[in-house]
């Protein structure tokens, strides 16, 4: 016989497996980290990634669902509508004489997964395989939210209230699931973070030499090091040197194995293109541009300084000074 006691105590042995444990992971992450590995999805990923990258759209087009505009990915912004709209909704089924509204939050709902999709779907294109194989679960999971609440509306159109009810709780807990993979994939996998953040954090104030001019060569993108930070560096040949940091800020691509042309640089790993005088992105995927760092030369020395009116961040102490 099931009593209240032995729910509780299968709820708390459900609850140990899943959370961590001090010494190693819970079931959760290691379902995550799993699902990262699950190599059997890129036969579906990657044709589907070649589908949406060899859509006909123009690159102004593709910065604006990136969110260039917005200096960081528009995505998590436009999916607040059908998840809003549908939490909401939720709510309101279970308010009495609250059925004509919870109809229309879920056609909202509707209406606003559309964009929100495709905001996805394309920042997913340009995205690592291990990043491409989580995102493709979290579209399929809030796919079939979609499909739960598309049903939902129809059964409560044609009268069948309980059923529309049924159908909606099942595409919440669905949608559910599928933010939580999209939280993995944003935050743990870093998908639309700005990978340079960091940078000024790091480096410290003031001059600091990249050796002599002569070992850099004329026109070609090399990389040299400040500390322990990679920066790449372009000398023109009237010797105007050109210094941005080294990791792009989409995904960390390493901007000296790109392409140099009419003062910008091309990412080798998805395109981004970034003015070499400031560090602008002037083409996405990447939504924030790269530290830029001035440049002089003394007594044929190189030596580059973050520069002024670039964010400098603060330093936190060292924990064993605090
Ligand atoms: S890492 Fe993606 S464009 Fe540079």
């Amino acid at each position: 016989m099931i009593t209240a006691e032995t729910t509780t105590a299968q709820v708390r042995s459900a609850l140990r497996r899943a959370l961590p444990k001090n010494e190693r992971p819970g079931l959760v992450l290691r379902t995550m980290d799993r699902l990262e590995r699950a190599s059997v999805l890129d036969a579906v990923a990657e044709p589907l990634r070649r589908g949406v990258r060899s859509l006909p759209l123009s690159r102004a087009a593709r910065d604006v669902l990136h969110g260039k505009w917005l200096g960081h990915p528009v995505h998590p912004v436009m999916v607040q509508v059908p998840v809003g709209a549908w939490l909401s909704s939720a709510v309101l089924d279970l308010v009495p004489g609250a059925k004509v509204p919870s109809r229309v939050l879920i056609a909202v709902g509707l209406a606003g997964a559309g964009p929100a999709a495709v905001t996805g779907w394309a920042d997913w294109a340009d995205l690592h395989k291990e990043q491409v194989r989580v995102g493709l679960v979290h579209a399929v999971l809030n796919s079939a939210g979609v499909f739960c609440y598309a049903g939902s509306l129809g059964a409560r159109l044609v009268g069948r209230e309980g059923a529309g009810r049924m159908l909606a709780l099942a595409g919440l807990t669905v949608i559910g699931a599928g933010g939580a993979i999209g939280g993995h994939l944003a935050f743990r996998q870093a998908s639309g973070a700005n990978h340079t953040e960091s940078f000024p954090h790091l480096v410290s104030p003031g001059w600091h030499s990249l050796g002599e001019l002569t070992t850099i060569p004329l026109g070609r993108p090399v990389r040299r090091m400040i500390e322990d930070l990679a920066v790449l560096v372009v000398r023109d040949a009237d010797d105007t040197l050109s210094v941005i940091a080294d990791h792009c800020s989409h995904l960390g691509g390493p901007l000296s194995e790109g392409t140099v042309k009419e003062g910008c640089v091309t990412c080798p790993w998805h395109g981004s293109v970034f003015r070499l005088s400031d560090g602008w992105n002037v083409e996405g995927p990447a939504t924030a541009p790269q530290p830029v760092f001035d440049a002089r030369v003394t007594d044929g020395e190189v030596e580059v300084r973050l520069r002024r009116g670039t964010r400098r961040r603060s330093r936190p102490a060292p924990v064993r000074n605090r």
